[in-house]
């Protein structure tokens, strides 16, 4: 198992009305990155927050933002998240197409370039910007939502990733996302994940974590 995994709550499971309440919250409770989903209603059906909410929070921690762009035309929001304070930017594989672009435009602006797949995306698909990138993030679940049940095959990626970043010589981390709460936490550790991200679970108080 990886004990030295980096959790990453996630926002979206916490209440907006007390968001310095919930940095506390993320701090007190192992947490290392804060995960912000951003969501714009088309690519998935809600919509979360944006640049505006993160410039608020930002100077209330140290903690590295971890942005998950779950929007169409990522290439358009990049600066300006890196602006309001974000550290990781993480797009979606199936929202672009010159994903070696928007992976420049991302170090381009000083931040680390993440990019993740849904369930439905196998990691070959990841072939040609793997070299490039410092993180992969899989979807455990399909976008969109918290408090869904983990995808037993989509665990498989995270070892397959970790055997293709061993062959070559690949440098990025390998973050989990959807689904992970005490039962299906040691199965992404034991496939080697870096940073498991949990919303509903960390912030119902239910996940254990050591
Ligand atoms: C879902 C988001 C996740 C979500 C995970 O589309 O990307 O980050 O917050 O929530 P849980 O941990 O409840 O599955
Ligand atoms: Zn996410």
């Amino acid at each position: 198992m990886n004990n030295n995994a980096i959790l990453a709550p996630s926002l979206l499971s916490a209440d907006f009305a007390d968001l310095g309440g919930v940095i506390k919250m993320i701090e007190n409770g192992g947490g290392k990155w804060v995960h912000i989903d951003v969501m714009d209603g088309v690519f998935v059906p809600q919509i979360t927050y944006g640049q505006p909410v993160m410039k608020c929070i930002r100077p209330l921690t140290e903690l590295v933002f971890d942005v998950h762009l779950m929007t169409v035309h990522p290439e358009n929001m990049i600066e300006s998240f890196r602006n309001a304070g974000a550290d990781y930017i993480t797009f979606h594989w199936e929202a672009a197409v010159h994903h070696h672009r928007i992976v420049q435009q991302i170090h381009e602006c000083g931040a680390k370039a993440g990019i993740s797949i849904v369930p439905s995306t196998p990691v070959a698909a990841l072939e040609c910007i793997l070299p490039y990138v410092d993180l992969v993030l899989v979807m455990t679940v399909n976008p969109g939502f918290g408090g869904q049940k983990l995808i037993p095959d989509c665990v498989d990626k995270i070892a397959l990733l970790k055997k293709i970043r061993e062959q070559h010589g690949y440098n990025y981390k390998i973050s989990v996302d959807g689904g992970v709460n005490n039962k299906t936490l040691p199965l992404v550790l034991d496939a080697g994940v870096d940073v498991a991200v949990s919303g509903s679970s960390f912030f119902s108080g239910e996940l254990k974590w050591s």
